[in-house]
């Protein structure tokens, strides 16, 4: 039986949009490294982009019509042989023994009892002086038409990343008012929180 994931992919090619997320596009172009994550990444648009920048990327989505779409996506913009699909629970997914340069969480929302086993996760991925980025709707989202979990508990807020990603020195924690037009999901007045952390150096 298909999930809900794998029923809204099916239903629409680019739910959020084939382009990449602006936050992510700006802020891996200071990065330095060659090894890139995507966990939750859906159709791909950010594994694309990364890979186009010379990034080897793995790309990891519970859904598996997201990751065809993904895989696809990044063969017909001829880097397919720099993205490597897994169709896995982010959770479960050990990735790469050295680590990861950058990990990208955009829109990555969880239950609330997971939420937190989640960002351990993502910082264990990381390599040291690697960095995670994060982008994902903000408590005051409940209220919008944007997109987005409309179960409270599954929106951020500073203090709950402040604490979750706890030893990661923070270069920036903020939310942002802003307009999304990112396919047929995200369309229209937003508020998302951004985020950038950098594990420290050994
Ligand atoms: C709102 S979409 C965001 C997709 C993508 N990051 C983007 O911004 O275009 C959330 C994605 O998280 C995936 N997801 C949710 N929980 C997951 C889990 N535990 N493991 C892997 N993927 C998960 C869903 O399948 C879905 O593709």
């Amino acid at each position: 039986m298909k999930g809900h994931w794998d029923i809204r992919y099916s239903e629409t090619e680019g739910v959020y949009g084939k382009l990449p997320s602006p936050f992510w596009v700006q802020e891996l172009s200071k990065c330095s490294g060659h090894l890139a994550l995507l966990p939750c990444e859906g159709e791909g648009r950010n594994a694309v982009l990364a890979a186009q920048k010379g990034w080897n990327v793995d790309a990891v989505d519970s859904s598996a019509v997201g990751m065809a779409t993904c895989a696809r996506w990044s063969k017909e913009a001829g880097v397919g042989k720099l993205v490597k699909t897994y169709v896995a629970d982010a959770l479960d997914f050990e990735g790469a023994s050295d680590g990861y340069d950058v990990v990208g969480l955009f829109y990555a929302h969880m239950p609330n009892d997971i939420r937190q086993l989640f960002h351990r996760k993502a910082m264990s991925w990381l390599k040291p002086g690697g960095k995670i980025i994060l982008e994902g709707f903000n408590s005051r989202q409940l209220t919008l038409h944007s997109g987005g979990p409309k179960d409270a508990t599954m929106l951020f807020n500073i203090a709950q990343l402040e604490s979750d990603f706890q030893g990661l020195v923070m270069e920036q924690m903020e939310t942002v008012q802003t307009t999304l037009d990112e396919g047929p999901f995200h369309q229209g007045k937003a508020e998302i929180i951004r985020m950038v952390g950098t594990a420290p150096q050994l």
